[in-house]
């Protein structure tokens, strides 16, 4: 894809300069990654190393529909666990006929299927949030998303091999890293309603053990050896570093299910008590290149973007629109990129310019009609921001 000239990716001695200044909370990877990727290769800014949370510069994310794994997003909790792939063992227990105690090779021999599904932090754009009111916790922009190619073991396939007990309603997920918060250790879980964990459509399933990213052996950073990949739901169902399957008959009890990823006001515990978790990720959009601040001569530019569909089953992206006067008038952009459920699309546009452009405007609409909301309710933990977005640009 052919970028406008004007704009510059982020260099890599500005964002040092800017990170030792404090300006920002981001620097680049350097020295030696916990990951299978050479620091030379990875294109990330680091929010923190410990734990690992980087997100890629806006521009990397528009080259290719399949993002590579140097330009992935990272977001952990806790360490980064280092796994003796032979002696691993995924048990799955819980409201089941036969518990199983898998070896990667048990693994292997379940029919493989592979599946292109977009994965995004329920964090992302939550700098857009803070602007209103500061919140805690890492300052994604809008780059905690990325596309990619999964190959593994339907996780039906699995149940199926366990038996499945009547009363069973939820499938919880336990990982094997360590999480530590407010005083206690402990492993990050998460979990999904059974019927999301049933629901498979033609090659999308309801939810995958996944062994390779990108067509490789998942690196340390991305769950190796074995990580659930949930189409349609926020990252943080996508339990990475799989240790246990438990079936049950009411979500998981871990602090990740039961007390965040939660929409609340204020975080109180009669809210958290109160709210149920989420897990379909929003419709939702962002403008990757030019980036905010760029500085540009008046006439035409081309944009692009990310378009993400919501994670409900069959729906689309219908229309991508780009305003550079206020929202007076829009272009429609241009899909570039495939469909497939629970992916993204990318999209491109050739916008007109001119000394009082202040800023572009983004909103996406999807195949329901459902326009992507101008702005949305400020939430104590700056999940699911997915209002119009806004690219501030100096044009002169
Ligand atoms: N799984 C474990 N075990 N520990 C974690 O911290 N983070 C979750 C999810 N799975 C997490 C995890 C969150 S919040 C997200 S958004 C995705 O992993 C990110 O996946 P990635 O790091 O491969 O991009």
């Amino acid at each position: 894809m052919k970028h406008s000239p004007v704009v510059s990716l982020i260099n890599r001695r500005t964002l040092l300069r800017q990170w030792s200044a404090g300006a920002i909370g981001l620097m680049f990877v350097s020295g030696k990654l916990p990951s299978a990727i050479a620091a030379e290769e990875s294109r990330l800014l680091v929010h923190s190393k410990a734990p690992m949370n980087a997100e890629p510069p806006l521009p990397d994310l528009v080259r290719s529909w399949v993002t590579p794994v140097e330009s992935f997003f990272i977001r952990s909790h806790g360490n980064t666990p280092e796994i003796n792939a032979d002696s691993f063992r995924l048990s799955v227990e819980g409201l089941v006929e036969t518990p199983l105690r898998l070896s990667q090779a048990e693994l292997s021999r379940f029919e493989q299927h592979a599946v292109t599904a977009t994965l995004t932090c329920a964090g992302n754009r939550r700098t857009e949030h803070s602007r209103f009111k500061p919140i805690k916790g890492v300052q994604w922009r809008e780059g905690a998303i990325g596309n990619a190619k999964w190959r593994g073991v339907k996780l039906s396939d699995v149940l199926k091999k366990a038996g499945v007990r009547e009363a069973a309603k939820h499938v919880w997920f336990e990982g094997l890293d360590s999480v530590e918060d407010g005083g206690k250790t402990f492993a990050f879980g998460g979990s999904i309603p059974l019927e999301k964990a049933l629901l498979d459509r033609d090659v999308v399933p309801g939810a995958l053990l996944a062994t390779t990213m990108n067509d490789k052996p998942l690196t340390a950073d991305h769950g190796f050896p074995v990580r659930m990949v949930v189409p349609g739901y926020i990252g943080a169902r996508s339990v990475k570093w799989l240790s246990k399957i438990v079936v049950s008959d009411r979500p998981s009890p871990n602090h990740f299910v039961a007390d965040v990823y939660k929409l609340v006001d204020e975080g109180t515990l009669l809210e958290v008590a109160e709210n149920a978790p989420i897990y379909r990720m929003p419709l939702n959009s962002a403008i990757c290149t030019p980036t905010a601040g760029a500085a540009l001569k008046p006439g035409r530019v081309e944009i692009a973007g990310y378009a993400l569909p919501p994670g409900v089953p069959g729906v689309a992206i219908r229309k991508v629109e780009v305003s550079a006067d206020q929202g007076r008038s829009w272009v429609d952009a241009k899909l570039t990129s495939p469909a497939s459920e629970f992916c993204w699309q990318l999209w491109s546009a050739d916008v007109a310019v001119n000394s009082a452009t202040k800023e572009l405007i983004l909103r996406a609409i999807d195949s329901r009609g459902e326009v992507q909301p101008e702005t949305v309710r400020w939430n104590a933990k700056g999940y699911l921001f997915n209002a119009w977005h806004h690219v501030p640009l100096k044009v002169s």
